[in-house]
């Protein structure tokens, strides 16, 4: 499994290179930032979803690429908006300095809101091989995820809670937005791309919101006891902002256990699914056992 992982890890580094080739734009040093956050680094959990979603449903390579790449590039600006001093002001992610500590603020806000914009564009070309319906139902699935109703929703949330202390209800509600609405729309994307049973997608979105939410449990419990030097970004970090987090609020071990269970639920949804849905199965049980 370990091979498959990394064989689609050097397939979606080498699409996303060919996206960001540098090839004599007005303004070279934007095109750079965008580069520098976004290739060679991370774990690809997004487009590695896409991916397993597409082998549980057959769908097209040529499609799952360009879908993965736009997830990917919206996760890649949410990370570099979330470091900005005016959110949770951090120095280091996936191993080196912040975009904005290494090209500054402004051109980390602009990188940003380019790659948002690229992430549309990948999915409007005809490249990708689908119909006019289908694109638009990718476009619509990832601007769903993304807005006032997905991760800035979510990151809205973040920022409001600090120093306050939710709910478990209100918390869930702020990790499923900033999060678990990225990673619902790797998991259908790849359904949205031709007509698949309705029964299936909603099977596949119960999957994706229980590791969603298991994801974002698991940060959480990371920032307080996972190794900075393993994760490549701060620790201790929530703490000191007074982040609405779940061990805040339940404490390590519940939270650990929350994880455990939500990904045993989601597990649960696959179980209509062959040997064609275990890289899904495998994803899920990485999520809750990753160290960083
Ligand atoms: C970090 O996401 C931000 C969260 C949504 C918790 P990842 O842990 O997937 O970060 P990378 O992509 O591997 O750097
Ligand atoms: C960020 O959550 C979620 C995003 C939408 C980027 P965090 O603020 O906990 O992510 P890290 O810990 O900085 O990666
Ligand atoms: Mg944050
Ligand atoms: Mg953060
Ligand atoms: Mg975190």
């Amino acid at each position: 499994m370990n091979q498959h992982i990394e064989t689609y890890q050097k397939r979606i580094e080498a699409f996303l290179q060919g996206l960001l080739e540098p090839s004599a734009p007005p303004a070279p040093h934007l095109l750079e930032a965008m580069r520098y956050s976004t290739l060679g680094g991370g774990k690809r959990l997004r487009p590695l979803l896409v991916y397993a979603a597409g082998e549980a449903l057959g769908t097209p390579g040529r499609a799952l690429d360009r879908i993965a790449a736009s997830v990917e590039m919206i996760h890649v600006y949410s990370l570099i908006h979330d470091d900005l001093p005016a959110m949770d002001d951090d120095d280091l992610r996936r191993g080196k300095p912040t975009c904005h500590r290494a090209h500054g603020e402004a051109l980390a806000i602009l990188a940003g809101d380019a790659l948002q914009a690229l992430a549309f564009a990948v999915l409007v070309d005809e490249a990708i091989g689908l119909g006019p319906e289908a694109r638009l139902r990718l476009m619509q699935e990832l601007a769903d995820a993304s807005g006032v109703d997905g991760m800035a929703g979510g990151q809205a949330m973040d920022l409001a809670a600090q120093g306050k202390e939710l709910s478990l209800d209100e918390l869930e509600t702020m990790h499923r937005l900033k999060t678990g609405a990225l990673i619902r729309a790797s998991v259908l994307m790849p359904a949205r791309a031709s007509a698949i049973d309705a029964g299936l997608v909603a099977s596949l979105g119960a999957y994706a919101d229980c590791i969603g939410l298991a994801f974002q449990i698991r940060d959480d419990v990371l920032d307080v006891e996972g190794d900075p030097t393993l994760m490549g970004k701060a620790c201790g970090a929530d703490t000191l902002l007074k982040k609405a987090t779940f061990p805040a609020l339940l404490g390590l071990e519940s939270s650990r256990q929350r994880a455990r269970d939500l990904v045993e639920q989601g597990l649960g949804y696959l179980q209509p699914l062959g040997p064609e849905a275990d890289l899904l199965r495998f994803l899920a049980r990485y999520i809750v056992n990753r160290m960083h």
